[in-house]
């Protein structure tokens, strides 16, 4: 009976899965869900995952490893047996995404390609993220340690996340900052991660005003014009910064 029941739930959750690649990938359209289930890298994964994770909690050895390494080889995922990962979750286009042995991921979390929700370190016990439900991590994110990121939450393409994030809450960049918070521009003087002092820049301005006032000195010494230099004034580069933001 329980076997059964367990059968029942984990067809459930592989319909769900394949039910949120459907609506959460604009390309399946016109896709059925056999076609997904075969053809979607992301699908497969979560899949072969959910029978490693459950033959792990029934302590089965070596078998959850061996699925685990088979479901990389196949799909370029790489979940470890012990992640917990939450209903209609969605891992698009598979490849070089990475899911730590203390990681959970909540329900309806979509997770692009190369995505790492890893450790900083050599730490044992909790080291991998937490996500909560209805979270979006960008193709090439980095998500490193036991830090919680709030629901509803997005993490931009290439964003490194080492500190926890609120709820509803947009990062991006090395390292990720918030630059939405519940839909809108977070206000305050630490907030602007765009435009960021240029401590370079401040002390060549600097130098170029020194020089200029000294010239001036020696053209009243000497009486003789100093020709102008050629120094190009500075101006901040306008859009978005290349460190990200
Ligand atoms: C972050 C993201 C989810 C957008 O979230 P959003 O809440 O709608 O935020 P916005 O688009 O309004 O962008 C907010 C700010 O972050 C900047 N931004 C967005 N994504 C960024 C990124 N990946 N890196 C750096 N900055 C980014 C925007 O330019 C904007 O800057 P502004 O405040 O100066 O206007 C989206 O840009 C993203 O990275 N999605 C991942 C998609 C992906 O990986 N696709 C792969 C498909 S194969």
């Amino acid at each position: 009976m329980l076997a059964l029941e367990r059968l029942t739930g984990f067809v459930e959750s592989v319909r769900k899965d394949v039910a949120a690649a459907r609506a959460r990938d604009p390309a399946t359209r016109d896709v059925g869900a056999v076609q997904i289930l075969i053809s979607y890298a992301g699908v497969q994964a979560l899949f072969m995952h959910r029978v490693s994770h459950a033959l792990n909690d029934q302590g089965v050895p070596v078998l959850p490893r061996l699925l685990s390494y088979g479901a990389r080889i196949a799909t370029g995922v790489e979940i470890h047996p012990a992640a917990e990962i939450g209903s209609c979750c969605f891992i698009d286009h598979g490849s070089g995404v990475v899911i730590g042995e203390t990681a959970i991921v909540g329900d309806c979390v979509t997770l692009y390609q190369g995505v790492t929700l890893g450790g900083t370190g050599f730490q044992t016990g909790k080291r991998h993220p937490t996500l909560e439900k209805n979270v979006t991590v960008g193709s090439g994110a980095k998500l490193l340690g036991p830090i919680t990121v709030g629901h509803g939450s997005k993490v931009g393409a290439n964003t490194v996340v080492i500190h926890d994030v609120p709820p509803n809450t947009t990062v991006v960049g090395n390292p990720g900052h918030p630059v939405r918070v519940e839909g809108k521009k977070p206000e305050g003087p630490d907030t602007d991660w765009i435009h960021l002092p240029d401590p370079v820049a401040e002390a060549l301005k600097k130098l170029s005003e020194r020089v200029a006032s000294l010239e001036d000195v020696v053209e009243e010494i000497t009486g003789r014009k100093q020709e102008p230099a050629e120094v190009k004034e500075l101006h901040r580069k306008k859009g978005p910064s290349p460190a990200g933001g």
